[in-house]
Formats: C-alpha cells, structure tokens, sequence
C-alpha cells in the first residue's frame, strides 16, 4: 500500500518541530539530582540496544513502541506507573504518554538532518509536574538520554511520515482498554494510537496484512531480551541478591504469631532499605494451605502458625526483577512430613541444574525435574500413577526473568547469557485424593540461574535452599528481634 509520494521522496516534516541536532550540555546537577542512585543504566545502554535491533530488523522497516497506559487504582487514583520495558529497554524514557520509532535505516528529514529513531514524549507542565513529579520533556530527553530527536507529544498530529513507504512496519499489538486519563488532549495515548494507525492507514484487522508485524515484534524484541548484557546483569544481580536478603532476614525474624502482611511487609521493607524501587509482581507470602494458590496475593492470614510459609518474593532494581522463593517452617522445624516433600522438591531443582548449559532443550530441563516430582509422589502413594503428577505440581519449571518477571525469549534451547528461573513445586490443597497427613502442604523452591557455556551461575545462592541451612537461618537472631509497636488502640473495640 502506498500513498502519492514516490518512494525516495524526503518523507518526514520536521523544520516546524524546533529540532535541535547538538546533544546540548548535560544540566548542572542539582543537590537533589546528587542524592540520586548513580547506577541507572547509561544512555549508551540503550543506544546498544537500538543499534542491535537494527541489525535484525528487516530490509527497509521500522518499529514502533508505545508507552503503557496509566491505569486507574481508585477514582482519581492511579497505580504507581510502570514503564512498558521495550520503551526503557530502547530509549530509557519511564513516562506514559509517549512513542518511539526506530528505523533500520537512517533516515533524512525534508531539511538534509539525518536521524535514526524518533521520540514523542509528553510534554513539560508546571501545574502537573508540581501534583505527579517532574518530567524529563524534550531537552531531558536529548541530555540524560541522548536522544537528539525527541519532541512533545502533540507534534505527533501534524507530523509528515509516510509509513507506505516501508516493507514493514512492526508493532506491538494495541491494549484493548487504554483510560483517557487526560482528557481530549492531542498527545493522550489514545490519541497516539488513533494517529499512528491513520497515517499508517492500519486496518481493523491489521493481524491478516504482513506489512503490520505484531509477531515480529515479539520475535524481535524476545531475541535481544533473552540475552543479558554486562549492564543489565549488574542490576539483575543486585535486584535477586536484595530478594535473597529479604528471604534471609524473614527467616531470621519469622513468628508463628506473625501475620501473612507482616511477612510481606519485612520483605518489602528490606528490598527498599537496599534500594529497590519496586516488587517485580505481587508478592506471594501464603501459609500452609494458601500455599497451594500458586499466585496467592491476598496476604490476608492473621497468623501464619506452625506450618510451612511459602514466600515467593522478587525485589525490582531499576526495572529488572528477581523470582525468588523460599518455603519454610515458620515455628523453625521442618515436620516428618514437610521435610519429605521439601527434599522431593529439592532434588527435583537439583536434578534441573545438573542439565543447565548452553544447549540443553527448555524442555529436557522440565522432564527432569518433572520425572522426580512424579516417581517422588508415587512412592509416596500421594499418586497413583505418575501421570497424576500434575495434580500435585500443575506449573512449568521455568521462564526467563528481566524487566518483566516472565520475561520475553524465543530460544527452544538454553543460551549463554540467559537468566532464568528453576521452580519446581509441590501442592497438596485440603481435600486431596491422599492420606491427610500430606493436605495443606505446599512447598515450591524457586532459583535464579545465570547461563554459561558450560553450565550456570546460580544467583540466589545468598538464600540458603537445603533443610538444615534453612532451619539454622530461622534459628539465627534478626535485628527485627526487638522491633516491637504498641498495640493499637482502635482494636480495642469490635467493629461490630
Ligand atoms: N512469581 C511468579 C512466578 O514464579 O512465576
Ligand atoms: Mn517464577
Ligand atoms: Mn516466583
């Protein structure tokens, strides 16, 4: 499909935008800028990413990013914004509001300037910076990002580019239910969108037009974040040695009396005391049967009491999330049998590592750690056929971990440089078809493995996994030993 312009005419407008092709000074630091972490990933992060998408984008294509929709908490509350992690990974831009295009080739605007990718952003505004923070704008873009072609949103309208003229034009597919959180203004997401798919005259059902690529975008995208650059695993290292910190000081402060919050709590709180801005996803702290919901988020237990607690927790650092869990017993010893599921587990993951290397099938991995929990559980008569076992252990083994806690990839088999995790599970709810001294057990341990050449890095090794190391952890004295709040006075009185 293409519009009038021939193919090599200049397509782009962009003398009106106020362009300017310098990468200015970088702006004086404030005292507040200087309080400021000083290990977010560099512009010349993302610049490398932009560079290595280039060169596995088709012939003559551009991909576009769009930010993630703001979403509402309450009325005119919203939930904390979460940047999409394409729209980080390429540009490093956090905003909602906002679009990129990257072009495979560079491209040359009406007036001779040459450029390679394209940034909408939203625009600067005093009154709501003062109520939701300040916002980076255009020069911000083009000095901490280095991002010399970034314009306010609304220019987008008006903006001459004429998307026939490529191959392909890849892209995400469209959220269904984007809020219009800022009334009819002209660089809304909404709006993007809406302008996107007029000037690229993109049809209802764009999924049957090969020039409209949402597969590749996938593919694309999953090929570069499967592999962990130097910079990336710093962040990632720290973000799952934060989670195994988290798990060590629970253990070592865990009360039968204490509550499922409480737990979340203390996790949450050592995850920020070192820095982590955020939770990769909610966190999962379930006691003995709420910890057969595999995403139990509720947290609502009062009192974990004697049996296991099972805490699937993951610090994100500056966007890249840890996946880490452990299952312990909260009055500090493993029962008969809580130990015997637990060391079924434990053997299943261990039977994972040993096949963990550059090569081995996702799948091989899986089979292994599957083939324990089953020969396991029919021994214990818990199954009767090792068929049933996904009864009992109803998850895959694995996934990658990265800016999303289930991170993109593409690879059927095991690459250098992935990070993933290793999470068999077993869960027996109430009611089970099996003796009942095994119901309300739950255990899942879950790792997170560096990929090598030759085998793994395991980089939640600062949690101890074993039986006895975990008991010895929980007898151990924590600093929130002697952290006591009074009571409060309001539950003196019953609500009802
Ligand atoms: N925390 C979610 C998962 O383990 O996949
Ligand atoms: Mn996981
Ligand atoms: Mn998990």
């Amino acid at each position: 499909m293409r519009t009038t312009l021939p193919k090599r005419t200049l397509f782009f407008t962009i003398a009106l935008l106020s362009v300017s092709f310098c990468f200015s000074q970088p702006i004086p630091s404030t005292k507040e800028e200087n309080d400021l972490p000083k290990d977010y990933l560099p512009a010349s992060f993302h610049a490398g990413r932009r560079d290595a998408l280039r060169q596995i984008m088709p012939a003559n294509s551009v991909m576009v990013v769009f930010a993630y929709p703001t979403r509402t908490f309450s009325n005119d509350v919203e939930y904390l914004y979460h940047a999409n992690p394409d729209m980080y990974y390429f540009s490093g831009y956090k905003e909602p509001h906002s679009l990129l295009l990257i072009f495979k080739d560079q491209q040359t605007d009406a007036a001779g300037h040459t450029f390679s990718e394209l940034l909408f952003l939203q625009k600067r505004n005093a009154q709501q910076e003062q109520w939701t923070g300040k916002r980076l704008g255009t020069e911000g873009a083009k000095n901490s990002l280095g991002l010399a072609m970034s314009f306010n949103g609304e220019s987008f309208k008006k903006f001459a580019i004429d998307f026939s003229r490529f191959d392909k034009v890849i892209f995400d597919r469209f959220p269904a239910d984007i809020p219009r959180t800022r009334g009819r203004d002209s660089s809304d997401l909404v709006d993007l969108i809406q302008q996107f798919k007029q000037k690229a005259s993109i049809p209802e059902d764009y999924s049957k037009e090969k020039r409209f690529d949402t597969r590749l975008y996938r593919q694309l995208t999953g090929m570069l974040r499967e592999l962990k650059t130097p910079e990336e695993m710093t962040l990632i290292r720290k973000a799952v040695e934060i989670s195994c910190q988290g798990q060590n000081e629970v253990m070592k402060s865990v009360r039968p009396d204490m509550s499922e919050l409480e737990i979340q709590g203390l996790h949450e709180y050592v995850h920020k005391k070192y820095g982590a801005e955020e939770v990769g996803y909610g966190s999962i702290v379930g006691s003995g049967e709420n910890g057969c919901v595999l995403h139990y988020m509720e947290n609502a237990k009062t009192k974990i009491g004697n049996s296991l607690l099972l805490m699937d927790v993951g610090a994100e650092y500056h966007g890249y999330t840890a996946d880490v869990t452990r299952t312990v017993p909260a009055d500090g010893k493993f029962s008969s049998e809580e130990k015997i599921i637990y060391q079924l587990v434990y053997d299943a993951q261990e039977a994972a590592f040993k096949l963990l290397r550059e090569g081995t099938r996702w799948r091989d991995a899986g089979d292994a750690a599957r083939n324990v929990i089953a020969d396991g559980l029919f021994k214990l008569g818990i199954i009767k056929d090792k068929t049933d076992v996904g009864k009992y252990y109803p998850h895959g083994l694995s996934h990658h971990i990265g800016l999303d806690v289930h991170d993109r990839g593409v690879s059927d088999t095991l690459k250098k440089d992935m990070v993933i995790t290793i999470e068999p599970g077993i869960y027996i709810p109430e009611g089970s078809d099996c003796d009942k001294k095994w119901w309300s057990i739950a255990v899942r341990i879950e790792d997170d493995a560096l990929i090598t050449k030759n085998g793994y890095e395991l980089l939640s090794h600062f949690a101890p996994r074993k039986i006895e190391e975990i008991e010895k952890m929980i007898a151990q004295k924590s600093a929130l030993d002697d952290f006591k709040l009074p009571p409060l006075k309001s539950a003196e009185k019953k609500a009802f």
